[in-house]
């Protein structure tokens, strides 16, 4: 069942935080429904631009509305990630989104806003809402590459005005984390005093964490072992995430970590069996070791075993 974000969120604050995976596949969205099905978990699935386009978003959404069928147990709510105005107004339009994110957060204060209020007003019309970015994340993504230098944590002095101003319904806060599995070179984590200090200032109100793979170490070992080259690798602490999962942050999004499970999986496989080229035996180990990751993950986020309370949220 396709909820509203609002709801999932209503239901988590300050409790847990719910999971918003990135899907590119099948089998990514095979392994994310099993998975959280297995741990009885309320999800996100998001879609980046560049997701929308690898294939055609026609068919990411038509698989999605598939695995409702298939899965008809699961509550989520669908999500567009990392959005220019343009993506996000052709997902609010299209009907099929609960909530898009506006990511103007390379833009000046006044000019995010502006950008935000013109999104905000549109999706709200149509009852879907909006995320949006204050701070700058450092790290890369398909579309933008932020140096760690121009990478900038949000300011709490500015987060009142900025959500008051454009309207948004959750905003994606830059504090401490990076896109990617390069996040940290020495001991950092996330920066816990930004989020205390936001989270008075904004009582309620959703944050979002971006970058927020925690790069197991094991995958990384077992990556390089067969092949791989990812020296120096690094992620969130989860006992970090599941810290801020309590505090406020409400939305975590994963992406780099679902990556690594697949070229862990397609990089031993094939390693171990040269004959092999079949893409069906890879895409059944890849689909069961997503779904065990999720299965994890739900675990440090607090979200397993939600299900059935928030279905009954949900329907009232
Ligand atoms: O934060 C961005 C996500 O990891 C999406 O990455 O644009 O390569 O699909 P992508
Ligand atoms: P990671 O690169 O840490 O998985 O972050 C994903 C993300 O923020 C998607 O918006
Ligand atoms: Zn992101």
């Amino acid at each position: 069942m396709i909820v509203s974000t609002d709801a999932l969120f209503k239901h988590a604050y300050k409790n847990y935080a719910v999971g918003a995976y990135n899907i590119n596949n099948a089998e990514q969205i095979m392994g994310l429904f099993r998975g959280n099905m297995d741990s009885k978990a309320p999800f996100i699935v998001q879609l980046s631009k560049g997701a929308r386009s690898y294939t055609d978003k026609r068919l990411l959404e038509a698989m999605i509305r598939a695995a409702d069928e298939i899965f008809p147990d699961a509550v989520f709510a669908v999500h567009l990630d990392h959005g220019d105005e343009a993506a996000c107004m052709d997902c609010i339009e299209s009907g099929f989104y609960s909530s898009v994110m506006i990511d103007a957060s390379g833009e000046e204060f006044d000019e995010n806003i502006a950008i935000t209020k013109r999104v905000v007003d549109a999706a709200h019309k149509k009852n879907v809402s909006v995320e949006a970015e204050l701070g700058k994340l450092g790290g890369v993504e398909e579309h933008v590459s932020v140096d760690e230098a121009d990478a900038k944590l949000t300011d709490p002095k500015q987060v009142q005005e900025f959500v008051e101003r454009s309207g948004c319904d959750s905003l994606a806060c830059a504090i401490g984390t990076s896109h990617g599995a390069y996040k940290f070179t020495g001991s950092q984590g996330l920066h816990f005093n930004v989020i205390e200090e936001i989270v008075k200032l904004l009582p309620g109100f959703p944050l979002v964490m971006h970058g927020s793979s925690s790069v197991p170490q094991d995958e990384v070992e077992r990556i390089n072992a067969a092949g791989g080259d990812l020296k120096g690798a690094k992620g969130v602490d989860e006992d970090q995430i599941s810290k801020a999962s309590k505090m406020g942050v409400t939305k975590v999004n994963i992406d780099t970590d679902g990556r690594l499970v697949w070229c862990r999986v397609h990089r031993e496989l094939f390693l171990a069996k040269p004959d092999v080229f079949d893409l069906r035996p890879a895409g059944k180990i890849f689909m069961d070791e997503y779904a065990k990751y999720i299965m994890h993950k739900n675990e440090v986020l607090g979200s397993s075993g939600k299900l059935d309370d928030v279905r009954q949220a949900v329907q009232g």
